[in-house]
């Protein structure tokens, strides 16, 4: 049984459908990318996953159980957890606040797994921990990018959902990006990407689906996508 499993997906923005009748499964310790081109209904796949857009059709099952009309904080209860398209970090608010905004909906039982968990999330980001009293508006791109991370991983997530994390960093700060992605997911979370840097998030990836224009056109292994001559054509900027 998939951990995720999405049938018949329909959602739509008024009368303009955004996604029509889309399926995808991401089992259990999967690394899963979603790719597509500006406006293919990536991020609409992710707020209707997390619940803050409603579906028009279909069903969205998570451990075997039918979420598709639960409430958003209800979700993130059973544990999907979002780090959303542009980070969402609170600008006015320190590093600390921040990560403790993460865990916020889905508290510790004990101090120690708190502490436990905050610990795990400045090993993967140093650089959090050396910052963890400055604003959150004042940080570089990519450090609100790792704090946008940290933040969901307090609340230990059982699938993470990544909204394009590599948008607007630079080459070597998307590098370490999805070096740690792939570490997280290794260490067992499972995660569902977004991504457009589809080189690196397909050859990370256990499998991946292509959205075009609202629908599921391809999927497959990562590393069998990254080969296919018309997925490199349209998304790898090579022919
Ligand atoms: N709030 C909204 N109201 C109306 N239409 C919307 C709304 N949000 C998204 N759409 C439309 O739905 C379609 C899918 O948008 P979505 O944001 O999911 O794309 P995306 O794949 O995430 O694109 P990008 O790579 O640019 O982030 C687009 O045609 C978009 O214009
Ligand atoms: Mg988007």
């Amino acid at each position: 049984m998939p951990l995720l499993e999405i049938t018949d997906m329909t959602v739509a923005y008024g009368r303009i459908e955004a996604l029509h009748s889309v399926s995808l499964t991401v089992d259990e310790g999967e690394l899963v990318t979603l790719i597509g081109a500006n406006g293919a209904g990536k991020t609409t796949t992710m707020r209707a996953i997390s619940g803050v857009h409603p579906l028009a059709g279909g069903s969205i099952v998570f451990d075997g159980r039918d979420v598709t009309k639960m409430k958003p904080h209800l979700r993130v209860h059973e544990g999907i957890i979002q780090a959303p398209e542009g980070r969402g970090v609170f600008a006015g608010m320190t590093v600390m606040e921040n990560l403790e905004m993460g865990c916020f909906a889905r508290t510790f039982k004990t101090k120690a797994e708190h502490d436990e968990t905050l610990e795990r999330v400045f090993t993967f980001f140093p650089r959090l921990a050396e910052r963890r009293t400055q604003v959150g508006g004042t940080m570089s791109g990519g450090e609100q990018q790792m704090l946008a991370i940290g933040r969901a991983l307090m609340a230990r997530p059982r699938l993470l959902l990544l909204d394009e994390p590599s948008m607007g960093l630079a080459p070597m700060i998307i590098q370490q990006i999805f070096r740690i992605i792939s570490e997280i997911n290794k260490q067992g979370t499972t995660v569902l990407l977004v991504e457009q840097n589809a080189q690196q998030a397909l050859s990370r990836s256990d499998r991946a689906y292509v959205l075009e224009t609202g629908s599921v056109v391809r999927s497959g292994p990562g590393k069998e996508l990254l080969a296919d001559p018309a997925i490199k054509d349209a998304y790898l900027g090579v022919a």
